[in-house]
């Protein structure tokens, strides 16, 4: 039994997607949060600076007397997770190998299209995992780097059409060439993930890596006898490098409750 509460980090809302479904199959944990809205997008920048900002993140939280982590972001989870793990007080993960894994898992005519941030892309990371376990199926792969940017300014309705048009510049070839499954391979496509399942069709199954890594650090807590007595709904905490306003509302609509009482500002070297 362990009453500490689980850390989870992202660039901005999109861990948040994690949050959400960790909340479903854990309701009495409590979780801290921390979006780095100062510095979000992760996704356009150069490794070394992905890594510089992903270990102050783990930084943060590890301040916080945490009992796991989750890197809730597909761009740290892609780049830099080795440093991580040495940085870590506790156990720590990421989204790949458990949305991959999924995708496997899914696909029935062994075409995968994968979809992430530039630098997720450019890492080949879950290419990788899926070619190490599986020679024959086909991937696809493509950076979407205009989703964050829309989702961090409020911009995910399925009936938006800037969303859309979105959607269908970064999505046509992959549906044309016949995918049956998709990683959502960054943890803010979750939450575009009506107007994208509504492009794709229904035949094509989304993997939402908000959902699949929280399965995992769920499991992990369940195997290692770590799980909370409390037998009240958990309490969420969550931080932000920015604006507590701008993330409050955009992070409520998205969660569908008001969170602002619980949004502070996290003072964190930038
Ligand atoms: N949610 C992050 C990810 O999963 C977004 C990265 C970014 O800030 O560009 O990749």
């Amino acid at each position: 039994m362990d009453n500490r509460p689980i850390g989870i980090f992202d660039s901005g809302l999109g861990g948040l997607t994690a949050v959400r479904a960790l909340r479903k199959i854990l309701p009495h944990e409590n979780i801290v949060y921390f979006g780095d809205t100062a510095r979000v997008p992760y996704g356009t920048r150069g490794v070394e600076t992905i890594k510089k900002f992903a270990l102050s993140d783990l930084k943060f939280i590890n301040s916080l007397d945490v009992k796991a982590v989750l890197a809730a972001c597909g761009t740290v989870s892609s780049v830099a997770m080795p440093e991580l793990k040495s940085a870590s007080e506790v156990y720590i993960t990421g989204v790949v190998e458990a949305t991959a894994k999924k995708a496997l898992e899914s696909t029935r005519n062994g075409f995968i299209g994968i979809i992430g941030t530039s630098a997720t892309i450019k890492s080949g990371s879950y290419v990788k995992y899926i070619n190490s376990h599986d020679t024959s199926v086909k991937t696809i792969a493509k950076a979407c780097p205009m989703f964050v940017p829309l989702v961090e300014n409020g911009y995910s309705s399925a009936e938006d059409p800037v969303v859309k048009l979105v959607v269908e510049e970064y999505l046509s070839e992959m549906k044309e060439l016949g995918v049956d499954t998709v990683i959502l391979g960054c943890t803010h496509y979750p939450i575009l993930r009506e107007a994208i399942g509504t492009f794709l069709g229904n035949n094509v199954v989304l993997v939402d890596s908000g959902s699949e890594s929280a399965s995992e650090i769920a499991s992990y807590l369940k195997e290692n006898n770590m799980l909370s007595d409390n037998n009240e709904n958990g309490i969420i905490e969550y931080y932000v490098s920015d604006n507590v306003e701008g993330f409050a509302e955009n992070a409520g609509v998205f969660l569908s409750e008001e969170i602002s009482g619980n949004v502070k500002k996290a003072h964190i070297d930038l």
